[in-house]
């Protein structure tokens, strides 16, 4: 989970009995986290690496006025300089490459590819290393092209599911419930395919399991265990969840369709995006990245991303645990 499944959630979920996978971090963190990992359990775990066409990471698309006028509006309100951050120059190609050489040199067991299908290249690269590779998908014509491009196994993500849309099919975007994602995928693919989006409990574990999954991920529910980096602002707004909240599938908050609860940024942002045409895809949190950041610092939940899932309502009264307190419950429920 990206800025939030660090090296400690990473250990603690393999400690635990589950795969722990690394969220993307830059090539150098991402050495020192995996030997930190290292240090801290013997048991297999994965990196998690993005594909995203570097055209979309360079893009700088004009950003219309009113959004401009309404970012430096948050930023003023947040005690922050008027001047949005620039996009980063490095080149995508090279962090990829880069990643993808430390998890080779430090042998992790898996990497996850998530808003893309690796190549032949790469395939052949981390075969060679002996590393499983998993690809992520929402829909099954996504699932058959990564089981085309040779991957053991998919990650089939409902339309449930907490964070972004893993969708690595531009512009399709899968918004497929899961339990027809993993009917059809039961039909349609020969490599085993793990089931993701919604699940908080033993049961829908093993409904997920019983209706063909080869596994399941899990997301949203370790937002609120010990190991996660959870913002304080967000455990709140997550523990006081009830079967009534309703989380949002939007492009305001990065460019790119993510689930999320509603809140004030949600609201304004969606609507200067409809009046000044629609929201593009661009690297959008290239443009707020410091307002989240600094919201998410000063504990505000009306301006940063409150990520969730569709089953948000289960976290209500909940507190922080221990991930292999939550996975022991897990594992009770089954
Ligand atoms: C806060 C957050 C961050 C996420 N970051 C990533 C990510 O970096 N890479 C990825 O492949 N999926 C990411 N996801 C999606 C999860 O891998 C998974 O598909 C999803 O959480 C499963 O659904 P659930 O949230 O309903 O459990 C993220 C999900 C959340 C909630």
């Amino acid at each position: 989970m990206f800025h939030y499944s660090g090296w400690r959630l990473v250990a603690a979920t393999s400690n635990a009995g589950m795969l722990g996978v690394l969220a993307p971090e830059d090539p150098i963190r991402m050495r020192e986290s995996i030997r930190s990992i290292k240090s801290n359990t013997n048991k297999p775990f994965g990196v998690n690496i993005y594909l995203l066409p570097e055209h979309l990471v360079k893009n700088q698309p004009t950003v219309p006025p009113a959004v401009v006028n309404k970012l430096n509006e948050y930023r003023k309100e947040l005690g922050l300089p008027l001047n949005p951050p620039t996009p980063t120059e490095d080149s995508y190609k090279q962090q990829v490459d880069d990643q993808l050489q430390i998890a080779i040199g430090e042998k992790v067991s898996t990497v996850v590819f998530t808003f893309g299908i690796p190549t032949l290249e790469i395939i052949d690269k981390l075969r060679n290393a002996n590393i499983n590779i998993l690809g992520s998908a929402t829909t099954i014509s996504e699932a058959v092209a990564l089981e085309e491009a040779g991957v053991d196994a998919v990650i089939l993500q409902g339309v449930e599911a907490g964070g972004h849309r893993t969708s690595c099919n531009l512009p399709e975007y899968g918004q497929v419930g899961l339990l027809s994602l993993i009917q059809l995928a039961k039909k349609q693919l020969k490599i085993p395919f793990i089931a993701a989006g919604g699940i908080t409990s033993g049961k829908a574990i093993r409904l997920a399991i019983e209706a063909g999954a080869d596994g399941v991920s899990i997301g949203s529910l370790f937002l609120t265990s010990e190991e996660c980096s959870t913002p304080l602002a967000h455990r709140k707004a997550l523990y006081e969840a009830t079967p009534e909240s309703a989380t949002v599938l939007t492009r305001v908050f990065t460019g790119r369709p993510a689930r999320m609860f509603r809140n004030r940024f949600f609201n304004e942002m969606d609507a200067i995006w409809k009046e000044n045409g629609g929201v593009e895809q661009i690297p959008w949190n290239f443009y707020a990245r410091d307002i989240f950041g600094q919201a998410a610092r000063s504990n505000n939940p009306d301006l940063f991303i409150v990520w969730a899932n569709q089953s948000v309502g289960l976290l209500g009264g909940r507190e922080t645990q221990p991930a292999a307190a939550i996975i022991k419950t897990l594992c009770k429920e089954c």
